[in-house]
């Protein structure tokens, strides 16, 4: 009677120790995976934002576009790309990024040749004295140029301090609101009558965002010739559109990633229709070229 009482007793030691040791196992995988999460490595990284979640894909800085104009020592052109983390951070406003934000940038040289690939990686309790950030610069091939707590490029980011390290947005300020261009329509025509036809307008941008399923503003624009419509895709689900011109003045909808634009300029006066794919009814949106 005792001895099966002490084999069921040892078989409860051994179930209960192996159940343990399963959750154990279990602990350490979901470790691995939390440490997937990239460490302040620049081999990991470039995996990361090449293999994993290809950078080049990411939403560029909010309100900025390709090849926008550099200063020393970023070369001539520059296109920054934000991780969702940065986004949701801009758009907290709260001036810091957030733990987990990647910003990377592409460089190039006059001819829009890749020249370096430059990222900031903020890695919660890195670098407290300088906000937590690694950074690192690659050639375009991926070899590593210098990488970690580099003196240069704190030195430098360093005067925007205030703002987290960040030259190109104030943090803020969060995300841009449109910029629309300067109404024409509202200048006085002279009195006097003048022979010579009244010049055309200047130029602008006018901005329309794509957000809540549908075109901001909704239904009717009015715009002069020659003027540029920059849309915006400000989906709150990060998800991306594709607007369909329904004149054809592109045969493929176009397809716009979260936060980038699209831009086309209207040299011909007339009626146009654009919709969004997967609602052409609902999203109806005219353009009146005058
Ligand atoms: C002499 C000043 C200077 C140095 C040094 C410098 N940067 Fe920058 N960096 C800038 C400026 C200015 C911008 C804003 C965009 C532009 O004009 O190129 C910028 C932008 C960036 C951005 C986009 C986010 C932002 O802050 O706007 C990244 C990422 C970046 N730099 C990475 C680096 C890395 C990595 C290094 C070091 C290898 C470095 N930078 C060194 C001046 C500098």
């Amino acid at each position: 009677m005792l001895r099966i009482k002490e084999i069921v007793i040892v078989l409860l030691i051994l179930i209960s120790a192996s159940i343990l040791m399963g959750c154990t196992d279990i602990g350490t995988i979901d470790k691995l995976e939390a440490q997937k999460e990239v460490g302040a490595d620049g081999k990991e990284l470039y995996d990361h934002i090449t293999i994993d979640n290809d950078y080049q894909n990411w939403s560029y800085w909010p309100g900025k576009g390709e090849f926008e104009p550099a200063r020393e020592p970023h070369g001539e052109f520059v296109t920054t790309y934000v991780s969702n983390t940065s986004i949701s951070s801009i758009e907290n406003k709260d001036g810091n990024m957030s733990a987990g934000s990647i910003i990377v940038k592409n460089n190039y040289d006059d001819n829009k040749e890749l020249v370096a690939i430059t990222a900031m990686y903020k890695v919660d309790g890195y670098d407290p004295e300088h906000n937590d950030w690694f950074w690192v610069k690659y050639l375009p091939d991926g070899t590593i140029e210098a990488e970690g707590k580099i003196e240069d490029c704190n030195g430098c980011h360093g005067m925007k301090k205030s703002n987290d390290y960040i030259f190109t947005g104030i943090l803020t300020q969060g995300i841009p609101e449109p910029v629309t261009g300067t109404p024409n329509a509202t200048q006085t025509p002279t009195s006097t009558p003048t022979p010579e036809p009244t010049p055309r307008p200047e130029p602008t941008n006018i901005s329309i965002w794509i957000e809540n399923n549908g075109f901001k503003p909704y239904g009717n624009v009015e715009i002069n010739m020659g003027d540029t419509v920059v849309w915006w895709n400000r989906e709150k689900f990060k998800n991306p559109r594709d607007i369909i011109s329904e004149d054809g003045l592109w045969d493929e909808p176009v397809h716009l990633n979260f936060m980038r634009t699209f831009n086309y300029t209207f040299n011909e006066t007339g009626t146009y229709y654009f919709s969004l794919m997967y609602n052409e009814v609902g999203s109806r949106q005219e353009i009146t070229v005058i």
